[in-house]
């Protein structure tokens, strides 16, 4: 790592009853949509500076209610995308309307946004495949300012419920991070974990 070089990362986050097709209505985010809010606000938080966009940051959304698709936003490519919730829930809802694709085949939705089906086993497979060092969000575990970070970090959040038994199985062997005992909302996390890298 050469001093000075930003360090890539990666947050995904976990949608458990958010509709994986079929769309939803614009009007009631944090209702019918089973809290897209909340991840809406974790891509703003991701992606989004005062005046641009975070290059180096991707994140993944996981869709889980009536099905599983995952929609992945690159700082790096992404265009036509606005810091506001519901710029970036149109841009949902457009991608839940299409067919949702095999697992693991990134289909293009527009620039910066592409969707797979697969749920976050899949993520972490090919996040590691990638030499991706990841970390699970979670208040009970070792603190943040533990762990120094190589170039790929990947940072694993749920939303408002707790991670399932399956989900916490498949995690079971990353490391999992802690921004002190408080639960914090996503986004906020995001957050810290930015500042926390910024200034490493
Ligand atoms: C609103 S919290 C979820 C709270 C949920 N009731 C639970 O028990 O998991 C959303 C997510 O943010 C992350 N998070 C919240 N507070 C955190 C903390 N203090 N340290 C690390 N991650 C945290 C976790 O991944 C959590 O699942």
């Amino acid at each position: 790592m050469i001093w000075g070089e930003i360090l890539s990362r990666r947050f995904a986050i976990i949608g458990h009853e958010v509709p994986a097709k079929g769309g939803f209505s614009l009007n009631d985010l944090s209702g019918s949509s089973g809290r897209l809010d909340v991840l809406l606000r974790a891509v703003n938080s991701a992606l989004f500076i005062s005046h641009g966009i975070r290059e180096d940051t991707q994140i993944v959304l996981h869709l889980e209610g009536a099905g599983s698709r995952r929609i992945k936003f690159d700082g790096k490519s992404l265009k036509g995308v606005h810091p506001d919730e519901r710029s970036i829930a149109g841009q949902v809802r457009a991608v839940t309307k299409s067919q949702i694709p095999p697992v693991g085949v990134w289909q293009e939705y527009s620039r910066g946004i592409t969707h797979s089906g697969g749920s976050i086993g899949e993520t972490l497979q090919e996040w590691s495949q990638e030499g991706c060092e990841i970390f699970i969000m979670d208040a009970n575990g070792t603190p943040l300012e533990n762990f120094s970070f190589g170039e790929k970090s990947g940072f694993v959040l749920s939303d408002h419920k707790p991670f399932t038994n399956a989900e916490s199985d498949l995690m079971c062997n990353f490391e999992s991070t802690s921004l002190g005992e408080k639960w914090l909302q996503g986004h906020s996390c995001i957050t810290i974990v930015h500042h926390h890298l910024d200034r490493h």
